[in-house]
């Protein structure tokens, strides 16, 4: 039989969230911390719109007597997330979750992609990632890790604009790939797909969306719920999964079957 979790089994563990700087990123972050572990923050820039944010998170676990550290990467450089690796191997000295949510793309049609465009929507949103789970590997298999990727609804129905969502559906079967793969090494691979969340990215998809304001409020997914759902598969209630990718969209990708 297996052994029920202690609650308190996330506590001195160590989660590496990308993108954590701001929006969904930021509130997993401040999930993990609330569950005892020590994070490796990370944005692609030194400095940015969420520095604020990120001091007062560092603050929150210092009081606690935890440890929070910003890294400064662009994932989408493979020399860069080398040395974000080495950095938190350094500072922290073990990895137990790897959290890749960090995201970039531009809002355009997929036929209006300039080359240096579609570099960068495969560097950022799926080498980088790939990248991320190589060189963060060698410590993961230390203590049974766990990968946990961001998705959206993008991965698996056309959205207009979005040349995002083919990127998120890659990174899916990566993630089921992975679970079989890296299985001998003890290291669990899930995602998390979320339904429409309102942070800066929700900002440029109200532009090319306009519509999408009168989807009823209850339809939007707080970042909150968002951060609850990759804590339970960063955690160990969530042993049992593996290669899994669980929807968290309150419902908006059933509902639009009913056509309205
Ligand atoms: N918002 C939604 O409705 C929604 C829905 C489903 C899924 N998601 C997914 O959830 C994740 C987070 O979304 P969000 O809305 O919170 O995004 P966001 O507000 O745009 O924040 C993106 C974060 O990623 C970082 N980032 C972007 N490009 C990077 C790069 N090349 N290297 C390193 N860091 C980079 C940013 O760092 P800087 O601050 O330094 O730029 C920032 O911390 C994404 O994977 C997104 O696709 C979002």
């Amino acid at each position: 039989m297996s052994e029920h979790p202690a609650s308190d089994a996330l506590t001195g563990q160590v989660a590496l969230v990308t993108g954590s700087t701001r929006g969904i990123g930021h509130a997993i972050a401040s999930r993990l911390l609330d569950l005892g572990m020590d994070l490796a923050l990370h944005g692609r820039q030194e400095a940015g719109p969420g520095d604020e944010a990120t001091q007062a998170l560092i603050a929150k676990a210092q009081a606690r007597g935890r440890r929070a550290e910003r890294f400064a990467a662009d994932i989408a450089d493979k020399a860069s997330v080398t040395k974000l690796l080495e950095d938190v191997g350094q500072a922290f000295g073990r990895l137990d979750v790897l959290v890749l949510n960090a995201a970039r793309a531009p809002f355009k049609e997929s036929w209006r992609l300039l080359e240096r465009d579609l570099r960068q929507l495969v560097d950022t949103n799926f080498l980088g990632n790939v990248f991320l789970v190589q060189r963060a590997l060698s410590l993961l298999e230390q203590h049974g890790g766990r990968i946990v990727f961001l998705s959206s609804l993008g991965s698996r129905a056309m959205s207009p604009q979005y040349p995002l969502g083919p990127m998120k559906a890659a990174m899916e079967a990566m993630v089921r790939h992975w679970a079989e793969e890296l299985r001998p090494q003890g290291v669990r691979s899930n995602a998390i797909c979320a339904g429409l969340v309102k942070t800066d990215a929700f900002k440029t998809l109200r532009r090319i969306w306009p519509s999408v304001d009168r989807l009823p409020d209850e339809l939007f997914v707080p970042v909150e719920e968002v951060a609850d759902a990759v804590a339970f598969l960063a955690g160990p209630a969530s042993r049992g999964v593996n290669g899994q990718t669980l929807v968290v969209d309150r419902g908006l990708s059933n509902r639009h079957l009913r056509g309205d």
